[in-house]
């Protein structure tokens, strides 16, 4: 599957020297093109930031729109597919069309298929958005 060995090799570009758990996210664009995203940590431990909302903020800052996107799959050595914190489940729900597939999985080969709005129901939402 060209989406779970996308979002390894966005993994393989995470920086995790504190927790060692590392994350990988790729977005899958119309065009074919997949933006990575990986779990970056700093010494100052609450700045780190998800793999699912880099990908998110790399995709917006090359200049692709929410359109653009087809899905969206994140991927860890995790005991189970990899589920996205709160804060991301927001990120995603704001940026990823409504019917977009994402894929959760780990390095097992066992995955999950979910929808932004299954992740995250009743999300935040601004009147004129
Ligand atoms: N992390 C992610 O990148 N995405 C998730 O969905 C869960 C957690 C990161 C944050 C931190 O760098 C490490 O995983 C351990 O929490």
């Amino acid at each position: 599957m060209k989406n779970i060995e996308q979002a390894k090799l966005a993994m393989s570009k995470s920086y995790s020297p504190y927790s060692h758990f590392a994350v990988g996210a790729a977005i899958e664009l119309k065009d074919g093109t997949f933006i990575h995203g990986a779990n970056i940590e700093n010494a100052s431990y609450g700045l780190s930031i998800c793999a699912e909302r880099s990908a998110l903020v790399s995709l917006l800052g090359q200049g692709y729109k929410k359109e653009d996107i087809v899905s969206m799959t994140i991927i860890a050595d995790d005991s189970q597919p990899v589920s996205p914190c709160g804060a991301c489940r927001q990120f995603m729900h704001e940026i990823l069309p409504k019917n977009t597939k994402i894929t959760l999985a780990n390095l097992k080969g066992e995955t999950k298929i979910t929808t932004p709005d299954e992740l995250l129901p009743y999300a935040f939402v601004l009147d004129d958005k």
